[in-house]
């Protein structure tokens, strides 16, 4: 079993470290002469272009991604993303139309609530496209067309590699729709195609910079509540780090959007209270560079203890961070891809520090396939 983890102590660590090679496979493939392709492709140029409106279905972690997906698509395609949790579309009488795209996130393709969502959108005329790591899994078999992350089977219940390979695909699908309706050049499109290739790299030098993040995990396994606060593609990342957190870990985590704290999330804070932020991009996105660095200056001066995510170079974020992790620069639509690694490392180390298996969490299960 050691030699199955790769001289990891759990599938999860090894999966992390995979994470490079996840996003390369998944995105290997899908620029041919200069055009994205996605596989099996049941979709023609002509329904990609009829599309026009986007809903994109799924649960836990896939749903992460897919939030991620809504920044991108809208921002290329200028057309509407919505993004739901599996488990409540059906139920709301959603307005879909033969010009809706459902894009259904499932890592094992056999979650019972996406795949109720596959079918009820598929009663109701959408086209569904599947993003699916599970070869032939029930999902993909009932939607119109798959595209397949090709990060390898994932063993640890909660999904890391398969998250950041969810934000590769459904970012291509983003791409193939900006391509067919003309919301973008085609060398824009191959642009950013080629700048998610090289995040692989990106990603294979921040795997080697974690040991302050585990060392900070150790010394704050104690906690009995962590928050997680972001803005922009930084919201859903908080979202997935918490997410993580309690998954693993069993502690009170909650991930909110960074302007929200002064709605209610702000009373939480007290002496001495860990809150991990997601700082924006200063380059890329400086309002809400600014924005954040005054609601850091907000929680601190009411205790809490900040740990901050930032770019290199970034002073502001360094000035008001109790704790500092820094990653590189990259493009702002992909800095999810890097901000998720120390999140996901948090999470499993301090869940190995309490003690717990942290490939097998208590109460959950890699797979749901029960409403
Ligand atoms: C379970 C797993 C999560 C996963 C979710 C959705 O809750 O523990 O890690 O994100 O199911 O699974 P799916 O296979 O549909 O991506």
């Amino acid at each position: 079993a050691a030699a199955e983890k790769g001289g990891f102590d759990f599938f999860m660590e090894k999966e992390i470290a995979e994470q490079p090679e996840a996003l390369a496979s998944t995105l290997s493939g899908h620029l041919e002469n200069g055009r994205i392709v996605l596989d099996e492709q049941r979709l023609t140029d002509q329904d990609l272009r009829d599309v026009d409106k986007v809903f994109v279905v799924a649960c836990g972690t896939a749903y992460n991604a897919g939030l991620l997906a809504k920044y991108a698509i809208e921002h290329w395609v200028r057309i509407p993303v919505e993004v739901e949790l599996a488990s409540e579309f059906r139920y709301r009488d959603p307005v879909l139309d033969r010009s809706t795209l459902v894009v259904a996130i499932s890592q094992s393709g056999e979650t019972a609530d996406t795949l109720e969502a596959v079918r009820h959108a598929k009663e109701q005329n959408a086209r569904v496209l599947a993003i699916c790591n599970t070869n032939g899994a029930q999902i993909p078999r009932e939607s119109d067309a798959v595209l397949y992350t090709h990060a390898g089977p994932e063993i640890g219940v909660a999904s890391t590699k398969c998250f950041l390979a969810q934000i590769a695909a459904a970012y291509l699908v983003g791409l193939a729709l900006a391509q067919a309706r003309g919301t973008k050049y085609a060398d824009e499109v191959a642009r950013e195609f080629d700048a998610m290739e090289q995040m692989s790299a990106v990603i294979a030098d921040v795997l080697t910079t974690m040991d302050p993040v585990r060392e900070l995990a150790r010394d704050l396994a104690k906690a009995d509540t962590v928050l997680f606060i972001g803005r922009h593609v930084g919201y859903p990342v908080a979202l997935e780090g918490a997410l993580k957190l309690k998954e693993l870990a069993y502690i009170h985590a909650e991930g909110f959007a960074a302007g929200e704290l002064k709605h209610g999330p702000i009373a939480l804070i007290e002496d001495g209270l860990p809150v991990i932020v997601v700082m924006p991009s200063r380059e890329g996105r400086a309002v809400l560079h600014s924005k954040m660095v005054s609601n850091i200056r907000e929680i601190q001066a009411r205790g809490a203890r900040t740990i901050v995510i930032a770019e290199a170079d970034d002073e502001g974020a360094a000035a008001v961070a109790d704790h500092l992790i820094v990653i590189p620069k990259t493009p702002t639509l992909l800095q999810p891809l890097v901000t998720t690694v120390p999140l996901q490392i948090f999470a499993a180390t301090v869940a190995a520090t309490r003690g717990y298996d942290v490939d097998k969490p208590r109460n959950l299960a890699k797979s749901v396939t029960v409403e």
